[in-house]
């Protein structure tokens, strides 16, 4: 009997440690135990000797590295829902398989989605920071004091139906508020019916109807600054908008210029143009209560985090074992 060769995986992020037990079970796996963000030379130096690439968001696996991979790399299994930071046709003109981890991350970001979209008109963070800023030390309840405004019986207007999508609309409608989207194609007629979802084939045209804007469609060139000035422009100024999806569909600066001006009344940000920078404008308008900033935590739980694991795992296994892996993106 011949024992096969355990597939050489190199894994540029620490990952939960029952996911790390696993890789190292059934792969020759080179892990990242510090969790040091992995350099474009050590990630050259992996493209050249690993069968396997587990990257995660944080990674640049651009053309010009893909360039550089050795023939024996077959496969890069993302440890992400996006692939924005992953030139996928490169990866497919090399013969390399990209998948990704859809559906681990859906609830969970959804529920982050929900979060921010109460914490900005209610003042979350800057009711909060007036306790632990002032060591539990207010002037207690006032009729008139830290008044937001309520979301119930509001509209919420929904950019990218996809899976997050949904999972925001189901929310936002056990909160009251009734449901628009923008999508580039309808949903089902079910799903519409479930949701009482109307549907904008207009952007422009939704954005200007609805209270708030929820951003959940994917980075792609086709929704790079979709949210651009003149966009951001067409809402209401009393209508803000959240962002769980990827920093560069939203003009960052054109909307720090919108807050400003009053143009719109807010943001609720977990990612940025720039991550890990942040603008300091956004932080500026944070103290002053007009944004909730997020440092990109939607999908960060422990369940959602050994879910993409599995299916990192299982991707890779089916992968190796001659089938086509469940969550391929490409070729
Ligand atoms: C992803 O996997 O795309 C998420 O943004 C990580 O939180």
């Amino acid at each position: 009997m011949t024992t096969r060769k355990k597939p050489k995986v190199y894994i540029t992020r620490k990952l939960p440690e029952a996911i790390e037990t696993r890789m190292r079970e059934l792969f020759d796996a080179e892990l990242n135990l510090d969790d040091r963000p992995r350099t474009q030379p050590e990630l050259v130096a992996a493209v050249k000797s690993a069968d396997v690439l587990v990257p995660t968001v944080t990674d640049r696996i651009d053309a010009a590295l893909i360039e550089q991979a050795g023939p024996q790399l077959k496969l890069i299994a993302s440890f992400s829902n996006g692939v924005d930071n992953i030139d996928v046709e490169a990866a497919a003109r090399k013969g390399i398989t990209v998948t990704n981890t859809p559906n681990a991350l859906t609830e969970d970001t959804a529920d982050m989605t929900m979060a921010l979209i109460l914490a900005v008109p209610r003042r979350l963070t800057e009711g909060a920071r007036v306790l632990t800023d002032n060591h539990g030390e207010w002037a207690g309840w006032s009729p008139t004091w830290m008044l937001g405004r309520r979301i119930f019986g509001k509209r919420i207007g929904i950019i990218g139906m996809g899976r997050i999508g949904t999972a925001v609309a189901r929310r936002a409608k056990a909160f009251g508020l009734s449901i628009h989207y923008h999508n580039r194609k309808r949903v089902s007629p079910q799903t519409e019916e479930e949701l009482n979802a109307t549907y904008w084939d207009s952007l422009d045209q939704m954005l200007a109807r609805v209270d708030i804007v929820s951003v959940n469609c994917p980075s792609t060139p086709a929704t790079f600054h979709l949210m651009s000035a003149r966009r951001l422009e067409l809402m209401q100024p009393t209508s803000f908008i959240v962002n769980t999806a990827r920093g560069d569909v939203i003009d960052e600066d054109a909307l720090i210029k919108s807050i400003r001006s009053g143009k719109i009344a807010g943001a609720g940000l977990d990612v940025f143009e720039k991550e890990p920078s942040v603008n300091p404008k956004l932080l500026k308008l944070a103290e002053q209560g007009k944004v909730v900033l997020l440092p990109h935590m939607g999908s960060a739980t422990l369940e959602g985090r050994i879910d993409m694991g599995d299916k990192v795992i299982i991707n890779i296994r089916t992968f190796c074992d001659g089938h086509r892996p469940p969550d391929r993106v490409l070729p």
